[in-house]
């Protein structure tokens, strides 16, 4: 039976407040410098359904062009499969043409990769994947080197010219690590060449740590190096929980047995305008500042 379904758009300009966001989404859609949006369904007045975008620095190689993200995408159960997500990603297609915005791109999950696939965006050709180090498995007996918390302004102006899918910018990396719900920790290595930052992850069933970025002499180190890393900042956390991290190179550990895989972690982009080219992702680690 066809029922009444009613999509909106709110932006930074409109009264947010009546969307009644939470605080992260609030952070997330309009806290930022770029444009932002959060997309809504609604059946008897009751949100069903929603997604956000939110304009993300340029990349380095496509600098004269402006990129989104696609993110908090959610149906609900009660009403799925039914074209609700796939109007909303259309909303934030039309709102990309009205800002400008040249590309937009997002992290699907195993629930929206055929949706986005059927949706005509392209997949970033290396398959990465979330990583999981079980709290009890010790890999490589660990670097030796210690590590010392650091505050988040010397995280970030450490981390500047660090390999990112964005070029570094203080403004936006000063936002990207203010999520209101999450407690960033940041840590280095006592002649800096280590610099990582660590979450607790979002409450779910299996509670971990997120190394949401590792950088080893500003660039992403390989994941066998990255384990050895993990083993000191394991003794430096308070609580043991497991660690996850973006990577694509599980395949290529010697002890495949140390790690497991949490979920695949495509990423997918659409062209809006004319010119754009999605940058390799070949290698590349994707971290908390890429995406959210
Ligand atoms: C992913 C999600 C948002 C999709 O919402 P939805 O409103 O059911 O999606 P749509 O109805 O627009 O689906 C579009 C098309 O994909 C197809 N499709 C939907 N779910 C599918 C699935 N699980 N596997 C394969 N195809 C699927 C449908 O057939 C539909 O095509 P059609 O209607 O032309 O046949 C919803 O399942 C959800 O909220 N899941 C839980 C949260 C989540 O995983 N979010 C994604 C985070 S990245």
């Amino acid at each position: 039976m066809a029922i009444s379904i009613e999509t909106s758009i709110i932006t930074a300009s409109q009264n947010r407040n009546a969307a009644g966001l939470s605080d992260d989404l609030n952070w997330w859609c309009f806290g930022g410098r770029g444009a932002g949006a959060f997309v809504q369904a609604h059946h008897d007045g009751i949100r069903i359904g929603q997604a956000t975008v939110v304009e993300k620095p340029p990349f380095p190689s496509q600098g004269a062009f402006r990129v989104a993200e696609i993110g908090h995408n959610y149906v609900d159960k009660a009403f799925r499969r039914r074209g609700i997500f796939s109007k909303l990603v259309d909303e934030i297609e039309k709102f990309a043409r009205i800002e400008g915005i040249s590309a937009l791109y997002v992290t699907p999950n195993s629930e929206s990769e055929p949706i986005y696939r059927k949706l005509n965006y392209a997949f970033c050709e290396e398959p990465a994947e979330l990583v999981l180090i079980p709290f009890d498995n010790s890999v490589a007996g660990g670097t030796h080197k210690a590590l010392t918390e650091i505050q988040k302004d010397e995280y970030i102006n450490l981390t500047l010219d660090c390999s990112r899918l964005f070029k570094g910018c203080a403004k936006y990396l000063q936002w990207r690590f203010a999520k209101p719900s999450a407690e960033f920790r940041f840590f280095c290595s006592q002649d800096r060449s280590a610099i990582m930052a660590v979450r607790p992850g979002s409450p779910g069933p299996l509670g971990v740590y997120v190394l949401s970025e590792f950088f080893l002499c500003g660039q992403k180190p390989p994941l066998e190096i990255t384990l050895e890393y993990v083993e000191q900042l394991r003794q430096t956390l308070t609580e043991q929980k497991p660690i996850i991290f973006p990577s694509t190179d599980r395949c290529k550990l010697k002890d495949r047995t140390a790690v497991r895989v949490y979920r695949n972690f495509p990423m997918a982009y659409k062209r809006v305008a004319e010119g754009f080219i999605f940058p390799s992702t070949h290698q590349y680690q994707f971290t908390d500042s890429d995406y959210g």
